[in-house]
């Protein structure tokens, strides 16, 4: 079971951005911690980071090969019709992630144009909601295949 772990813009500075909303960690320290738990679920996993809308929009397309996905947008969460569409092209089963309560913070961040196509959504938790979204993705994929 491949699963890819996309993280788009500003998601690389973590460790510089609100403690309240993001915590103390840095992207690198989740991705090593995600490998961890990959590796105890007998999963393989890919991560991808980007700033640029057309550079995830490009992975998505290529992604053919890929079981399922976990997902930050970051803001682009609020704003990427595109993105949508690159996800509704590739019809793979992914777990949307915020570390932040995205509902308790500024109206602007309570539209995500990506939730209705997402199998679930896992915000508020931090770093955690990313762990959670592993554990329930490959728990959803195994109990989806045919
Ligand atoms: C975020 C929430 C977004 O509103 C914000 O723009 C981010 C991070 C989160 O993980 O909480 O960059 O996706």
């Amino acid at each position: 079971m491949k699963i890819l772990v996309i993280n788009g813009p500003n998601l690389n500075m973590l460790e510089k951005r609100e403690k309240e909303f993001y915590g103390d960690i840095t992207l690198e320290m989740i991705n090593a911690n995600l490998d961890k738990i990959a590796k105890s679920l007998n999963v393989e996993i890919q991560f991808f980071q980007s700033n640029l809308e057309g550079a995830i929009i490009e992975k998505i397309h290529g992604a053919t090969d890929i079981d399922g996905m976990i997902i930050n947008l970051g803001a682009y969460t609020h704003t990427s019709i595109a993105i949508r569409d690159a996800l509704s092209i590739l019809k793979k089963p992914f777990v949307e992630v915020h570390l932040s309560n995205i509902y308790s913070r500024e109206a602007f961040r309570h539209k995500s144009f990506i939730s209705d196509l997402a199998v679930g959504v896992i915000a508020g938790f931090k770093e955690e909601s990313y762990y959670l979204a592993l554990n329930a993705l490959v728990n959803y994929l195994k109990s989806n295949k045919s």
